[in-house]
Protein backbone atom coordinates (compact mmCIF):
# COMPACT_ATOMS: atom_id res chain seq x y z
CA UNK A 1 0.00 0.00 0.00
CA UNK A 2 3.04 2.53 0.78
CA UNK A 3 4.88 1.93 -2.35
CA UNK A 4 1.49 2.02 -3.93
CA UNK A 5 0.75 5.04 -2.56
CA UNK A 6 4.34 6.72 -3.35
CA UNK A 7 4.30 5.38 -6.97
CA UNK A 8 0.71 7.13 -7.47
CA UNK A 9 2.24 10.29 -5.91
CA UNK A 10 5.65 10.19 -7.74
CA UNK A 11 3.20 9.41 -11.18
CA UNK A 12 1.56 12.45 -10.32
CA UNK A 13 3.82 15.17 -9.05
CA UNK A 14 6.26 14.11 -12.19
CA UNK A 15 3.25 15.14 -14.31
CA UNK A 16 3.27 18.79 -12.48
CA UNK A 17 4.22 21.25 -15.13
CA UNK A 18 8.35 22.22 -14.94
CA UNK A 19 7.79 25.50 -13.71
CA UNK A 20 5.18 24.69 -10.81
CA UNK A 21 5.16 27.55 -8.14
CA UNK A 22 4.20 25.77 -4.84
CA UNK A 23 4.04 28.77 -2.83
CA UNK A 24 1.49 30.36 -5.93
CA UNK A 25 -0.41 27.34 -5.96
CA UNK A 26 -1.01 26.77 -2.27
CA UNK A 27 -4.32 26.35 -1.13
CA UNK A 28 -5.62 27.53 2.17
CA UNK A 29 -9.28 27.04 1.73
CA UNK A 30 -11.17 23.73 3.27
CA UNK A 31 -13.58 22.85 0.64
CA UNK A 32 -15.25 19.98 0.51
CA UNK A 33 -13.53 17.12 -1.37
CA UNK A 34 -16.46 16.43 -3.72
CA UNK A 35 -16.24 19.85 -5.05
CA UNK A 36 -12.73 19.17 -5.86
CA UNK A 37 -12.99 15.32 -7.05
CA UNK A 38 -16.27 17.40 -9.46
CA UNK A 39 -13.56 19.98 -10.67
CA UNK A 40 -11.18 16.52 -11.54
CA UNK A 41 -13.94 15.29 -13.26
CA UNK A 42 -16.32 12.40 -11.15
CA UNK A 43 -19.77 12.72 -11.97
CA UNK A 44 -21.56 12.85 -8.20
CA UNK A 45 -24.99 14.27 -9.95
CA UNK A 46 -26.68 11.17 -8.92
CA UNK A 47 -26.33 11.60 -5.22
CA UNK A 48 -27.62 15.33 -5.32
CA UNK A 49 -30.77 15.91 -3.71
CA UNK A 50 -33.93 17.25 -5.60
CA UNK A 51 -34.17 21.12 -3.93
CA UNK A 52 -37.45 20.98 -6.52
CA UNK A 53 -39.37 18.97 -3.96
CA UNK A 54 -41.64 20.50 -1.62
CA UNK A 55 -40.01 21.09 1.71
CA UNK A 56 -36.41 19.91 1.18
CA UNK A 57 -33.89 21.78 3.24
CA UNK A 58 -30.69 20.45 5.02
CA UNK A 59 -32.00 22.11 8.19
CA UNK A 60 -34.92 19.53 7.66
CA UNK A 61 -32.40 16.53 7.39
CA UNK A 62 -30.46 17.54 10.34
CA UNK A 63 -33.52 17.96 12.76
CA UNK A 64 -34.78 14.49 11.26
CA UNK A 65 -31.06 12.75 11.89
CA UNK A 66 -30.93 14.43 15.41
CA UNK A 67 -34.36 14.35 16.38
CA UNK A 68 -36.55 12.35 14.38
CA UNK A 69 -38.65 15.01 13.46
CA UNK A 70 -38.79 18.02 11.64
CA UNK A 71 -41.26 21.32 13.25
CA UNK A 72 -43.46 22.60 11.53
CA UNK A 73 -41.53 26.26 12.17
CA UNK A 74 -39.01 24.36 9.09
CA UNK A 75 -41.84 24.33 6.62
CA UNK A 76 -43.26 21.06 6.55
CA UNK A 77 -44.24 19.49 9.24
CA UNK A 78 -43.79 15.32 9.82
CA UNK A 79 -44.49 12.82 12.34
CA UNK A 80 -41.70 11.34 14.42
CA UNK A 81 -39.76 8.55 12.35
CA UNK A 82 -39.06 5.73 14.86
CA UNK A 83 -40.79 5.29 18.22
CA UNK A 84 -37.45 3.75 19.14
CA UNK A 85 -34.37 5.52 17.74
CA UNK A 86 -32.74 8.25 16.48
CA UNK A 87 -30.25 8.28 13.48
CA UNK A 88 -27.81 9.16 15.85
CA UNK A 89 -28.49 6.36 18.44
CA UNK A 90 -26.12 4.58 16.21
CA UNK A 91 -24.66 7.09 14.09
CA UNK A 92 -22.11 9.94 14.95
CA UNK A 93 -22.38 12.79 12.43
CA UNK A 94 -18.68 14.10 12.60
CA UNK A 95 -15.44 12.61 11.50
CA UNK A 96 -14.50 9.77 14.21
CA UNK A 97 -11.85 7.85 12.46
CA UNK A 98 -8.38 9.56 12.86
CA UNK A 99 -6.38 8.18 9.86
CA UNK A 100 -9.92 7.90 7.02
CA UNK A 101 -8.11 5.65 5.02
CA UNK A 102 -7.44 3.25 7.57
CA UNK A 103 -10.28 3.63 9.87
CA UNK A 104 -9.40 1.21 12.97
CA UNK A 105 -11.35 0.36 15.60
CA UNK A 106 -8.56 1.14 18.55
CA UNK A 107 -7.28 4.02 17.25
CA UNK A 108 -11.83 5.42 16.94
CA UNK A 109 -12.06 4.97 20.27
CA UNK A 110 -8.97 6.43 21.66
CA UNK A 111 -10.33 9.34 19.24
CA UNK A 112 -13.61 9.35 21.00
CA UNK A 113 -11.99 10.08 24.38
CA UNK A 114 -10.52 12.58 23.15
CA UNK A 115 -13.25 14.03 21.54
CA UNK A 116 -16.18 13.10 23.85
CA UNK A 117 -17.80 10.98 21.00
CA UNK A 118 -20.08 8.03 21.53
CA UNK A 119 -18.45 4.70 20.08
CA UNK A 120 -20.92 2.70 18.37
CA UNK A 121 -22.21 0.28 15.77
CA UNK A 122 -23.14 2.21 12.85
CA UNK A 123 -20.12 3.87 10.95
CA UNK A 124 -20.47 7.34 11.06
CA UNK A 125 -22.72 9.52 8.42
CA UNK A 126 -20.04 12.06 8.18
CA UNK A 127 -18.96 11.17 4.84
CA UNK A 128 -21.34 8.83 3.79
CA UNK A 129 -21.88 11.03 0.38
CA UNK A 130 -18.25 9.96 -0.53
CA UNK A 131 -18.37 6.30 0.05
CA UNK A 132 -19.59 4.27 -3.41
CA UNK A 133 -20.97 1.33 -1.91
CA UNK A 134 -23.20 0.84 1.50
CA UNK A 135 -23.56 -1.94 3.76
CA UNK A 136 -20.77 -3.98 2.44
CA UNK A 137 -19.39 -7.10 3.57
CA UNK A 138 -21.61 -9.68 5.43
CA UNK A 139 -24.61 -7.32 5.81
CA UNK A 140 -26.52 -8.84 3.18
CA UNK A 141 -26.27 -11.71 5.44
CA UNK A 142 -28.06 -9.77 7.73
CA UNK A 143 -30.38 -7.78 5.34
CA UNK A 144 -30.45 -10.04 2.15
CA UNK A 145 -32.31 -8.85 -0.93
CA UNK A 146 -32.66 -5.64 0.68
CA UNK A 147 -29.17 -4.55 0.43
CA UNK A 148 -29.11 -4.88 -3.57
CA UNK A 149 -31.20 -1.98 -3.64
CA UNK A 150 -29.18 -0.26 -1.40
CA UNK A 151 -25.65 -1.23 -2.50
CA UNK A 152 -25.24 1.75 -4.58
CA UNK A 153 -28.29 3.95 -4.29
CA UNK A 154 -27.81 6.49 -1.14
CA UNK A 155 -31.52 7.10 -0.58
CA UNK A 156 -31.88 3.62 -0.74
CA UNK A 157 -29.41 2.96 1.71
CA UNK A 158 -31.43 5.56 4.33
CA UNK A 159 -34.40 4.00 3.50
CA UNK A 160 -33.46 1.01 4.38
CA UNK A 161 -32.06 1.93 7.68
CA UNK A 162 -35.09 3.63 8.70
CA UNK A 163 -37.31 1.04 7.66
CA UNK A 164 -34.94 -1.88 9.06
CA UNK A 165 -32.31 -0.62 11.40
CA UNK A 166 -34.25 2.32 12.99
CA UNK A 167 -37.42 0.08 12.72
CA UNK A 168 -39.38 2.94 11.54
CA UNK A 169 -42.19 4.13 9.27
CA UNK A 170 -40.81 4.94 5.61
CA UNK A 171 -39.56 8.11 4.97
CA UNK A 172 -41.69 10.77 2.45
CA UNK A 173 -39.50 11.68 -0.53
CA UNK A 174 -39.36 15.20 0.55
CA UNK A 175 -37.49 14.00 3.82
CA UNK A 176 -34.89 11.52 1.71
CA UNK A 177 -33.65 14.37 0.12
CA UNK A 178 -33.68 16.44 3.15
CA UNK A 179 -31.40 14.04 4.86
CA UNK A 180 -29.38 13.90 1.57
CA UNK A 181 -29.14 17.47 1.45
CA UNK A 182 -27.81 16.81 5.07
CA UNK A 183 -25.61 14.58 4.35
CA UNK A 184 -23.87 17.20 1.81
CA UNK A 185 -22.92 19.48 4.88
CA UNK A 186 -21.16 16.53 6.26
CA UNK A 187 -18.85 15.53 3.57
CA UNK A 188 -15.26 14.81 4.02
CA UNK A 189 -13.24 18.28 3.95
CA UNK A 190 -9.79 18.88 2.18
CA UNK A 191 -8.88 19.25 6.44
CA UNK A 192 -10.04 15.76 7.21
CA UNK A 193 -7.25 13.97 5.24
CA UNK A 194 -3.87 14.43 5.46
CA UNK A 195 -2.33 15.74 2.19
CA UNK A 196 1.16 17.27 1.68
CA UNK A 197 2.03 20.82 0.73
CA UNK A 198 3.08 19.27 -2.30
CA UNK A 199 0.40 17.58 -3.12
CA UNK A 200 -2.54 20.18 -1.89
CA UNK A 201 -0.84 22.67 -4.57
CA UNK A 202 -0.73 19.57 -7.18
CA UNK A 203 -4.65 19.04 -6.72
CA UNK A 204 -5.06 22.75 -7.22
CA UNK A 205 -3.24 22.62 -10.40
CA UNK A 206 -4.97 19.63 -11.59
CA UNK A 207 -8.47 20.96 -10.94
CA UNK A 208 -7.59 24.08 -13.21
CA UNK A 209 -6.01 22.35 -15.76
CA UNK A 210 -7.54 20.77 -19.16
CA UNK A 211 -5.50 17.90 -19.56
CA UNK A 212 -7.55 14.79 -18.54
CA UNK A 213 -4.22 12.72 -17.37
CA UNK A 214 -3.60 15.20 -14.73
CA UNK A 215 -7.40 15.52 -13.89
CA UNK A 216 -7.17 11.15 -13.24
CA UNK A 217 -4.16 11.39 -11.47
CA UNK A 218 -5.97 13.83 -9.00
CA UNK A 219 -8.74 11.75 -8.24
CA UNK A 220 -6.45 8.69 -7.77
CA UNK A 221 -4.51 10.67 -5.25
CA UNK A 222 -7.35 11.34 -3.97
CA UNK A 223 -8.64 7.98 -3.84
CA UNK A 224 -5.84 6.73 -1.46
CA UNK A 225 -6.70 9.03 1.23
CA UNK A 226 -10.17 8.31 2.65
CA UNK A 227 -11.90 4.95 2.15
CA UNK A 228 -15.09 5.09 0.01
CA UNK A 229 -16.59 1.86 1.86
CA UNK A 230 -17.55 1.33 5.77
CA UNK A 231 -16.35 -2.97 5.60
CA UNK A 232 -18.28 -5.07 7.73
CA UNK A 233 -17.18 -8.23 9.02
CA UNK A 234 -19.22 -10.48 11.18
CA UNK A 235 -17.60 -12.75 13.79
CA UNK A 236 -19.47 -15.17 16.31
CA UNK A 237 -18.84 -14.79 19.95
CA UNK A 238 -15.54 -16.84 21.31
CA UNK A 239 -16.74 -20.49 21.17
CA UNK A 240 -16.09 -21.01 25.16
CA UNK A 241 -17.54 -18.37 26.56
CA UNK A 242 -15.71 -19.20 29.73
CA UNK A 243 -12.28 -19.12 28.29
CA UNK A 244 -13.03 -16.18 25.95
CA UNK A 245 -11.05 -15.77 22.96
CA UNK A 246 -7.48 -15.84 24.35
CA UNK A 247 -6.36 -12.46 24.23
CA UNK A 248 -5.51 -10.60 27.79
CA UNK A 249 -7.98 -7.72 28.41
CA UNK A 250 -7.01 -4.51 29.24
CA UNK A 251 -9.68 -3.33 31.87
CA UNK A 252 -9.35 0.63 31.65
CA UNK A 253 -9.77 0.38 27.83
CA UNK A 254 -12.86 -1.52 28.67
CA UNK A 255 -13.95 0.69 31.04
CA UNK A 256 -14.14 3.71 27.95
CA UNK A 257 -15.77 1.14 25.88
CA UNK A 258 -18.59 0.49 28.02
CA UNK A 259 -18.82 3.94 29.02
CA UNK A 260 -18.82 5.52 25.32
CA UNK A 261 -21.17 2.14 23.92
CA UNK A 262 -22.68 0.38 26.01
CA UNK A 263 -24.04 3.55 28.75
CA UNK A 264 -24.83 5.61 25.79
CA UNK A 265 -27.73 4.00 24.97
CA UNK A 266 -28.93 2.12 28.60
CA UNK A 267 -27.49 4.75 31.02
CA UNK A 268 -31.22 6.22 32.11
CA UNK A 269 -32.49 3.71 29.78
CA UNK A 270 -31.64 6.06 27.15
CA UNK A 271 -32.84 3.39 24.49
CA UNK A 272 -33.69 0.61 25.99
CA UNK A 273 -35.50 -0.95 29.75
CA UNK A 274 -32.38 -2.14 30.11
CA UNK A 275 -31.04 0.02 32.78
CA UNK A 276 -27.08 0.27 33.39
CA UNK A 277 -24.57 1.97 35.20
CA UNK A 278 -21.17 1.85 36.43
CA UNK A 279 -22.56 0.36 39.84
CA UNK A 280 -21.56 -3.19 41.03
CA UNK A 281 -25.54 -4.31 40.54
CA UNK A 282 -24.88 -3.15 37.10
CA UNK A 283 -21.46 -4.84 36.50
CA UNK A 284 -21.80 -8.07 38.71
CA UNK A 285 -25.66 -8.33 36.46
CA UNK A 286 -23.59 -8.53 33.36
CA UNK A 287 -20.43 -10.32 35.05
CA UNK A 288 -23.42 -13.11 35.99
CA UNK A 289 -25.00 -13.87 32.64
CA UNK A 290 -21.50 -13.23 30.72
CA UNK A 291 -20.60 -17.09 29.61
CA UNK A 292 -24.48 -18.11 29.11
CA UNK A 293 -26.22 -18.38 25.78
CA UNK A 294 -28.63 -15.96 27.01
CA UNK A 295 -29.44 -12.73 25.54
CA UNK A 296 -28.14 -11.16 28.59
CA UNK A 297 -24.67 -12.33 27.91
CA UNK A 298 -22.19 -9.72 26.55
CA UNK A 299 -20.68 -11.82 23.95
CA UNK A 300 -24.23 -13.02 22.65
CA UNK A 301 -25.24 -8.89 22.06
CA UNK A 302 -22.37 -7.90 20.80
CA UNK A 303 -21.58 -10.36 18.33
CA UNK A 304 -25.18 -11.35 17.42
CA UNK A 305 -26.60 -8.52 18.94
CA UNK A 306 -30.41 -8.53 20.46
CA UNK A 307 -33.35 -9.31 17.85
CA UNK A 308 -36.54 -7.99 17.72
CA UNK A 309 -38.33 -9.59 20.67
CA UNK A 310 -42.00 -10.13 21.13
CA UNK A 311 -43.60 -8.17 19.07
CA UNK A 312 -41.72 -5.24 20.38
CA UNK A 313 -39.52 -3.91 17.83
CA UNK A 314 -36.60 -2.26 19.70
CA UNK A 315 -33.60 -4.47 19.24
CA UNK A 316 -29.88 -4.07 19.43
CA UNK A 317 -27.29 -3.94 16.52
CA UNK A 318 -24.26 -6.22 16.56
CA UNK A 319 -20.99 -4.83 16.29
CA UNK A 320 -18.57 -6.18 13.38
CA UNK A 321 -15.55 -6.51 13.99
CA UNK A 322 -14.28 -3.13 12.38
CA UNK A 323 -16.89 -1.47 14.97
CA UNK A 324 -15.45 -3.51 17.91
CA UNK A 325 -12.22 -5.61 17.63
CA UNK A 326 -11.74 -8.65 19.42
CA UNK A 327 -9.19 -7.19 21.78
CA UNK A 328 -11.73 -4.55 22.37
CA UNK A 329 -14.42 -7.56 23.37
CA UNK A 330 -11.77 -8.86 25.81
CA UNK A 331 -11.01 -5.55 27.41
CA UNK A 332 -14.81 -5.34 27.73
CA UNK A 333 -15.10 -8.57 29.46
CA UNK A 334 -12.03 -8.07 31.64
CA UNK A 335 -14.10 -4.58 33.17
CA UNK A 336 -17.11 -6.09 33.98
CA UNK A 337 -14.90 -8.72 35.72
CA UNK A 338 -13.84 -6.08 37.75
C1 LIG B 1 -30.38 1.05 15.87
C2 LIG B 1 -29.22 1.54 15.16
C3 LIG B 1 -29.39 2.39 13.92
C4 LIG B 1 -30.26 3.44 13.72
C5 LIG B 1 -31.29 3.98 14.66
C6 LIG B 1 -29.99 3.95 12.40
N1 LIG B 1 -28.98 3.24 11.83
FE1 LIG B 1 -28.20 3.53 9.97
N2 LIG B 1 -27.05 1.87 10.19
C7 LIG B 1 -26.93 1.12 11.35
C8 LIG B 1 -26.03 0.02 11.11
C9 LIG B 1 -25.59 -1.02 12.13
C10 LIG B 1 -25.65 0.13 9.75
C11 LIG B 1 -24.78 -0.84 8.97
C12 LIG B 1 -23.50 -0.58 8.58
C13 LIG B 1 -22.74 0.65 8.66
O1 LIG B 1 -23.14 1.68 9.22
O2 LIG B 1 -21.68 0.61 8.07
C14 LIG B 1 -26.29 1.32 9.22
C15 LIG B 1 -26.11 1.80 7.92
C16 LIG B 1 -26.59 3.00 7.44
C17 LIG B 1 -26.26 3.57 6.16
C18 LIG B 1 -25.29 2.96 5.17
C19 LIG B 1 -23.89 3.27 5.62
C20 LIG B 1 -22.82 2.48 4.91
O3 LIG B 1 -21.78 3.08 4.62
O4 LIG B 1 -22.99 1.30 4.64
C21 LIG B 1 -26.95 4.75 6.05
C22 LIG B 1 -26.92 5.71 4.88
C23 LIG B 1 -27.71 4.91 7.27
N3 LIG B 1 -27.46 3.83 8.09
C24 LIG B 1 -28.54 5.97 7.54
C25 LIG B 1 -29.35 6.04 8.67
C26 LIG B 1 -30.37 7.06 8.86
C27 LIG B 1 -30.66 8.19 7.90
C28 LIG B 1 -30.98 6.78 10.04
C29 LIG B 1 -32.13 7.50 10.69
C30 LIG B 1 -33.35 7.60 9.91
C31 LIG B 1 -30.33 5.59 10.59
N4 LIG B 1 -29.36 5.18 9.73
C32 LIG B 1 -30.66 5.00 11.80
C33 LIG B 1 -27.57 1.34 12.54
C34 LIG B 1 -28.58 2.27 12.72
C1 LIG C 1 -27.36 1.79 19.92
C2 LIG C 1 -27.82 1.59 21.26
C3 LIG C 1 -27.23 0.46 22.07
C4 LIG C 1 -25.90 0.26 22.37
C5 LIG C 1 -24.70 1.07 21.93
C6 LIG C 1 -25.86 -0.89 23.23
N1 LIG C 1 -27.13 -1.37 23.42
FE1 LIG C 1 -27.62 -3.03 24.48
N2 LIG C 1 -29.51 -2.90 23.83
C7 LIG C 1 -30.06 -1.83 23.13
C8 LIG C 1 -31.45 -2.12 22.84
C9 LIG C 1 -32.39 -1.20 22.11
C10 LIG C 1 -31.72 -3.39 23.40
C11 LIG C 1 -33.03 -4.20 23.28
C12 LIG C 1 -33.77 -4.24 24.54
C13 LIG C 1 -34.95 -3.36 24.51
O1 LIG C 1 -35.93 -3.69 23.83
O2 LIG C 1 -34.92 -2.32 25.17
C14 LIG C 1 -30.50 -3.83 24.03
C15 LIG C 1 -30.38 -5.03 24.73
C16 LIG C 1 -29.28 -5.36 25.52
C17 LIG C 1 -29.22 -6.51 26.42
C18 LIG C 1 -30.32 -7.55 26.63
C19 LIG C 1 -31.27 -7.11 27.67
C20 LIG C 1 -32.33 -8.14 27.96
O3 LIG C 1 -32.53 -8.44 29.11
O4 LIG C 1 -32.97 -8.62 27.03
C21 LIG C 1 -28.00 -6.46 27.01
C22 LIG C 1 -27.44 -7.43 28.05
C23 LIG C 1 -27.29 -5.32 26.48
N3 LIG C 1 -28.10 -4.67 25.58
C24 LIG C 1 -26.01 -4.95 26.83
C25 LIG C 1 -25.26 -4.01 26.13
C26 LIG C 1 -23.83 -3.86 26.28
C27 LIG C 1 -22.93 -4.65 27.22
C28 LIG C 1 -23.46 -2.88 25.41
C29 LIG C 1 -22.08 -2.35 25.12
C30 LIG C 1 -21.15 -3.29 24.52
C31 LIG C 1 -24.66 -2.42 24.73
N4 LIG C 1 -25.72 -3.13 25.20
C32 LIG C 1 -24.69 -1.41 23.78
C33 LIG C 1 -29.37 -0.72 22.70
C34 LIG C 1 -27.99 -0.56 22.75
Amino acid sequence: MKYLISLVVCLFTSYIPFKFDLVKTKDTSNEYISDLEEKLGKDMSSKKPDFTIKGVSAEAGESLVKNGFVPKSMGKKAGRQSKHFVCTSCHNVVKEDPDLANPNAQARLDFAIQKGLPFLQGSPLYGVVNRSTYYNGDYYKKYGNLVNKAKNNIREAIQLCAQECAQGRKLDQWEVESILAYFWKIGIKRNDISLSDVEKAALVQASKSDDAMMKKKGLELLSLKYMDRADATFVPPPSNRKVGNGLAGNASNGAKIYELSCLYCHQKQKYSYLDLDKSKLSLNYLKRHLDTYHRQSVYQVTRWGVPVYNGKKSYMPQYTLERMSEQQLTDLVSYING
